[in-house]
């Protein structure tokens, strides 16, 4: 296994949109195990491929347990509810917004031998869902937010009782 470089906003990688994953193959192994490992360094709940370079459908999100899902080629195929929290991403690193997404969503999918299944996700990890498969499609969380702000800046308008935007 071997760490990836993550990208950061402005690269064209984080634009596009990704190819399906065809072959189930050692170079597919590869490159969930380099992506969990570069997660777990990175201390982030969820990396898609494209933040590593690789256009490609493919994801990785933290449950609740702890436990890091592989998903390939993944679809959200059933959403309901609504919440409001803060979002970050590896990819913009250092900066949050408040982003509205749904509380509970499924997800389809294929592990890394092809085997389709179904996962589903509530609260933050719904979160997670949407936001990695969103980079799949080129997106990044700064589209749903008026505001971006530094944890300092999170901090001092905790401290002042001040609302976000
Ligand atoms: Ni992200």
């Amino acid at each position: 296994m071997a760490l990836r470089k993550i990208l950061t906003q402005g690269e064209s990688s984080l634009e596009k949109v990704c190819r399906p994953v065809e072959r189930f193959d050692r170079r597919l192994h590869i490159l969930l195990d380099d992506m969990k490992e570069t997660l777990a360094e990175a201390n982030g709940v969820g990396l898609a491929a494209p933040q590593v370079g690789i256009l490609r459908r493919a994801v990785i999100v933290v449950d609740e347990q702890d436990q890091m899902i592989e998903l390939v080629n993944p679809v959200i195929i059933r959403q309901e509810g609504e919440q409001d929290g803060l979002e970050g991403c590896l990819s913009v690193p250092g900066m949050y917004g408040k982003v509205k997404r749904p509380n509970y969503v499924i997800v389809r999918a294929q592990d890394r031998d092809g085997n389709p299944f179904e996962v589903s996700g509530e609260g933050i990890v719904a979160r997670c869902f949407c936001h990695e498969t969103e980079h799949l499609d080129g997106h990044l969380f700064v589209e749903h937010t008026g505001r971006l702000y530094t944890l300092e800046e999170l901090d001092a308008m905790e401290a002042d009782g001040e609302e976000l935007q």
